[in-house]
């Protein structure tokens, strides 16, 4: 029998959250709590397909951590860096299709700096990013509804977990 078979379904979900948003509205609103509760330093990769919501959200954490400028417009660059509470350092993958090109970036600075990491695509880098991490796993369910799991690794996120699980999102 396959090792997941044998654990408990209890045991599967331990330590995981997931929330269902209904609108950009409500994502947005769960990227504002993430930025009013992010401490410097923080990682968020954002794990979704094209047009999940993982940009929606952004903006949300951006509003969360005070910055007003933020703007939906496509862009090109990789790294945009914002100035709230904390700077903010939204990093998008996309782009990307080896391992070696992300480790060219040099994120370093970005990554053990003193703002908050928002990694869009995150999955193109994982083996080259900072093992402790939440990922956001971003799912399509409907033309406006999207799961968000939530899956912390290290002790700090395991925290944050904590101050988002009684969140509503309506
Ligand atoms: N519940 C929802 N949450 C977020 N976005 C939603 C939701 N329902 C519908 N949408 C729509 O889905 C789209 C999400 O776009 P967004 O740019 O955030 O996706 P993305 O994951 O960043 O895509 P990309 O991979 O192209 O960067 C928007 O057009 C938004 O209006
Ligand atoms: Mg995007």
């Amino acid at each position: 029998m396959p090792q997941d078979e044998a654990m408990p379904p209890d045991r599967i979900d331990m330590n995981r959250l997931e929330l269902i948003s209904h609108s950009p509205e409500q994502t947005q609103r769960l990227g504002i709590r993430i930025g009013e509760l992010a401490l410097a330093g923080d990682i968020f990769l954002l794990v979704g397909s094209l047009g999940a919501g993982k940009t929606c959200l952004t903006q949300g954490i951006a509003w969360g951590l005070g910055i007003n400028e933020y703007t939906l417009s496509p862009s090109f660059v990789i790294v945009r860096e914002l100035h709230g509470r904390l700077p903010l350092y939204h990093i998008d993958l996309y782009r990307l299709d080896h391992i070696e090109e992300v480790e060219e970036l040099g994120l370093d600075n970005y990554l053990y700096g003193k703002g908050v990491c928002v990694i869009e695509w995150a999955e193109k880098g994982l083996s080259v990013l900072p093992a402790e991490h939440l990922i956001i796993q971003i799912d399509y369910l409907s033309d406006s509804e999207r799961s968000f799991q939530l899956k912390p690794s290290g002790k700090r996120y395991l925290e944050v977990l904590g101050q988002l699980k009684h969140l509503t999102l309506n």
